[in-house]
């Protein structure tokens, strides 16, 4: 039997309306806050992801899936030399959703000198190549934001802020949520501190692991998340970003913590938060659910750099992604329900065959006037037509039996007082969605 990639799965059912729920209610949301949605490629070149997420990260070194066209494979394994392929040759399946957009954002000029900001949301599909496990898949789906354009400390704040209120619709009770925030710096103040844990990487080099040794000479910053429990302990005593940040980083930390106090957001602050990804400048922050084990949630940050790396104008941006699959299990285990119920539908029941063409007419003319219609295409008897009905959550029954076909009457049944009223064909359309209303 053919069966699914481990680490990914399939949407449907209950599950499927779980994820569009999610969808909805971040265009409801994001919409209110002036956010239009994008959908970029789910395949980019190789570069797009290098420049911008960083050829340091766990995401790019190990986790990016590469994907060549069979004549290329064919090709590569026979010269076993990739470096002779094109950059267009070289795709990967997009791992994170920021460098797409902004890659669009350049190839589109989205944020022209001097225009306004630009505010942009999606939600897609993305591919990492982890080890799979409960909350940690190889595809999975984020919902996503990016503000292209300001560096305003209060575009931080209220992307959180907005953040906070989007798990507050999703069903979360704040106060089961932690919030961390950081700076990281900019161009002026990281090199130093960046310099500085090298150097304290190289003084610890015996007890941190080969990964850490590697990526110090690229990144240093990249072994506050190494998974090595070592090196987890001997990061605890790194220099720490708070002690090197410049005035105007300093500044606009503060003004972020202050809009936050502002609007009531409680957040901790973590100097060690350095979030996975390059291309973070400034504003980090992660939410994670207290005491659960599913792992962050979501999280965001500032990358003013970004779309200089991926070849624009320096412009700075902001935003935030959030897991679907981790959210739908953080709610699971707070007893909390991201699914919607199956949606109510009409019913239309026929006595038996001979009503048939009348049940296909009538079904045909409700569904025309826009009303979720199901009927029975198995033959079944009335009985089994209403049961059928119950499961598919239907509130009216449209019943045929001989008797109302001839008189061009149907029978409407309340599925849950069992009332019924005949009606004209003619006004059953609008008889139905009065009663629905
Ligand atoms: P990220 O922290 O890598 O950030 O991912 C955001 C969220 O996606 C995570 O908090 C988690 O909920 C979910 N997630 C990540 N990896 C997996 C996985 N393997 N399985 C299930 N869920 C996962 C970003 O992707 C940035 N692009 C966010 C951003 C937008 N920063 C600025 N703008």
């Amino acid at each position: 039997m053919a069966q699914r990639i481990q680490g990914t799965e399939d949407l449907y059912g209950r599950y499927m309306r779980a994820w569009e729920y999610m969808c909805d209610t971040a265009r409801d949301l994001f919409g209110s806050y002036g956010f239009d949605r994008i959908e970029t490629p789910a395949l980019e070149q190789v570069a797009t992801f290098v420049h911008g997420i960083g050829e340091s990260t766990d995401v790019v070194r190990k986790e990016m899936f590469r994907v060549f066209s069979g004549a290329l494979l064919d090709r590569l394994l026979a010269s076993g030399d990739e470096k002779s392929l094109k950059p267009k040759q070289r795709m990967a399946m997009r791992p994170e959703g920021t460098a797409g957009v902004v890659r669009a954002a350049v190839e589109h000029s989205f944020v022209p000198q001097g225009a306004a900001p630009v505010k942009l949301w999606y939600a897609e599909a993305m591919f990492r190549g982890e080890r799979p496990q409960k909350g940690r898949l190889r595809q999975f789906h984020q919902v996503g934001v990016e503000w292209l354009g300001t560096e305003d400390p209060a575009a931080d704040a209220e992307c959180i802020i907005m953040l906070m209120e989007y798990f507050k619709c999703l069903g979360f009770d704040p106060s089961t949520l932690r919030l961390r925030i950081n700076s990281m710096g900019d161009e002026k103040c990281r090199p130093a501190y960046r310099e500085s844990v090298r150097q304290f990487i190289f003084d610890h080099k015996d007890e941190m692991c080969d990964d850490c040794l590697e990526r110090a000479n690229i990144n240093p910053l990249r072994s506050f998340d190494c998974k090595n429990e070592h090196c987890q302990h001997v990061m605890k005593s790194a220099p720490l970003i708070t002690d090197y940040l410049c005035d105007d980083c300093k500044q606009h930390y503060a003004q972020v913590k202050s809009y936050l106090g502002a609007a009531g957001i409680e957040y901790v602050e973590d100097p060690t938060l350095v979030r996975g990804l390059d291309y973070y400048t400034r504003t980090v922050f992660e939410i994670e659910v207290k005491d659960s084990e599913v792992g962050a949630i979501g999280g965001g940050g500032r990358y003013d750099g970004l779309m200089q790396l991926e070849g624009g104008k320096q412009t700075p941006g902001i935003g935030f992604a959030v897991g679907f699959e981790r959210i739908y299990l953080a709610l699971k285990a707070q007893g909390k329900d991201l699914e919607t119920p199956a949606p109510s539908c009409v019913y239309v029941a026929a006595t038996s065959q001979d009503e048939r063409r009348a049940a296909f007419d009538v079904t045909l003319a409700l569904r025309q006037a826009g009303i979720r219609t199901e009927a029975d295409y198995q033959g079944r008897s009335l009985k089994s037509q209403f049961k059928q009905a119950d499961k598919l959550n239907a509130r009216l029954c449209v019943v045929l039996g001989p008797d109302e076909v001839s008189a061009h009457r149907a029978t409407i049944r309340d599925m849950q007082s069992h009332e019924q009223v005949q009606v004209p064909f003619d006004d059953l359309a609008q008889e139905v969605k009065k009663r629905l209303a």
